[in-house]
């Protein structure tokens, strides 16, 4: 195997597959945001592909608008992932869960009963978004300022991780001569008074077998980057230019080493999104016959929403109205302005049309990469060996069609360049992802007398 870095990969599932066309080509189409053998049939092939994780995105609540024109994320991903657990055996689960709705007690405990059910391969993704459609949901009459939604993440976090080093496995004594099941000694509950959450006591559930589930991040700005860089094992992110992914990955990494962490302990993923074809020709055509199925004007509305105008202002086959986009900036949310620079900065230097603009993906905000197996390849390298990326995480145009030419064409030479595992060496997640075991730092030494090594 190379000394150079390995690839960490992850797959983001829909069913359907990202491409926003996907759906249009596939046979029972009403059934496939729910289909669980559609999604056991996807955990099959990624794992057959020893791909490091499945990634379950999802909203924080309600029924997104999106769902009115394509598949959406219909089951709740902890759910899905249990069932997932009992098919797979080695690959990991990342669940999507808020950090600004509910409360930490709940997901600490979930994510923490799915590590054990997958006897280590648990992950819980931070999200910190607060649509409409979830405010709605949850009764929540007004949004939170970016502030106070990351000093509620931050609360909601501290909780989450305080709580799963509260019932050591240690305390699991089931000492019959005794008659002590749980030593109530060797417990470490928590007490936590913040502003936006409390919470007091033990989790019922165990230390679990990674030590602690993994944890992933998305989000994008400033104060994302920070809170990622205090909390996050791996961060997931909109990277579509090299040298801003190049800062990105530079500053998260030296967020971290103020954090005193090891910044290598700190993993950067952007989404990509692979359009393969045995020649280069055969990859722009499989794009170009998808891009033709799209709903243009459901696309031109969405791109009209970000740039803050009305669709009528945004003729498919024009330039963009760089002058009206410019005096709408203020109505664009604050939370929302570096994603339309970036389509703005895009859409300039290609000199595109709306309709270039919309096929690009950019809304969607993954880079979409279209080439062979060989070309893409080499710009995960590229992206890898310039510290750009740790790995990514993989959008699959049209499943399971797409993920088949991943596993079968991409990794393959990935493989042969001693980039990516032929086998899964360890069983964790955290393993996969060549992430230290966690102890937690007070229960180390006893943790060393039972012949646990801790690299915490
Ligand atoms: C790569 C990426 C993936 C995301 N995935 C989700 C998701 O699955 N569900 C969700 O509700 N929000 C998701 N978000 C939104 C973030 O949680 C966050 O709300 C958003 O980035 C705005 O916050 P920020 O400006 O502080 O980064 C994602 C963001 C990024 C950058």
């Amino acid at each position: 195997m190379s000394n150079a870095p390995q690839v960490r990969l992850g797959v983001n599932v829909l069913a359907s597959g990202r491409h926003d066309a996907a759906w249009k080509t596939l046979p029972d189409a009403t059934t496939l945001s729910t289909d669980i053998d559609a999604f056991i049939r996807i955990a099959k092939i990624a794992e057959r592909g020893k791909i490091d994780a499945l990634f379950l995105a999802d909203g924080p609540g309600g029924l997104v608008p999106e769902a009115f024109h394509r598949p959406w994320r219909a089951l709740d991903p902890l759910a899905l992932h249990a069932a997932l657990s009992a098919v797979t055996r080695h690959i990991g689960l990342v669940v999507t869960a808020s950090s600004l709705f509910g409360h930490p007690y709940t997901v600490a405990r979930q994510i923490a009963s799915l590590d054990h059910i997958s006897k280590g391969r648990a992950a819980w993704n931070i999200i910190t978004s607060q649509v409409p459609v979830a405010l709605a949901a949850y009764g929540v009459e007004h949004g939170f300022d970016q502030q106070a939604r990351y000093q509620r993440a931050t609360e909601f976090a501290e909780i989450v991780v305080q709580l799963w080093d509260s019932l050591p496995r240690r305390a699991v004594v089931a000492d019959a001569a005794r008659h002590v099941y749980v030593d109530k000694e060797r417990l470490r509950p928590i007490g936590y008074h913040g502003a936006h959450f409390r919470s007091a006591g033990a989790l019922s559930t165990p230390a679990t077998p990674q030590g602690r589930p993994v944890i992933f991040q998305a989000g994008q700005s400033d104060d994302s980057k920070a809170f990622g860089a205090r909390f996050a094992d791996a961060l997931f992110t909109g990277q579509r230019n090299i040298d801003k992914a190049r800062r990105f990955y530079a500053d998260v990494k030296t967020l971290a080493r103020g954090y005193g962490r090891n910044p290598d302990h700190l993993l950067v993923m952007p989404g990509l999104f692979p359009i393969l074809g045995s020649t280069e020709e055969e990859a722009k055509r499989r794009k170009r016959e998808l891009d033709e199925l799209l709903d243009h004007d459901f696309l031109r509305g969405e791109l009209a929403h970000h740039l803050a105008l009305d669709p009528s202002d945004l003729p498919l086959d024009d330039k963009l109205p760089y002058d009206k986009i410019a005096q709408a900036e203020n109505r664009v949310p604050v939370a929302s302005r570096w994603h339309r620079q970036e389509i703005l900065n895009e859409a300039r230097a290609n000199d595109w049309t709306v309709r270039e603009t919309i096929v690009s993906n950019i809304t969607g905000g993954h880079r979409v990469i279209v080439g062979t197996p060989e070309q893409v390849a080499a710009d995960i390298l590229h992206w890898v060996d310039t510290r750009a990326a740790d790995g990514f995480n993989l959008n699959i145009d049209v499943q399971t069609s797409g993920l088949d030419d991943v596993v079968d064409h991409l990794i393959p030479v990935l493989q042969r360049a001693g980039r990516f595992r032929k086998e899964y060496a360890g069983t964790t997640l955290r393993d996969h992802l060549r992430l230290p075991a966690y102890v937690d730092p007070r229960e180390a030494r006893h943790a060393l007398t039972q012949g646990v090594a801790s690299h915490a």
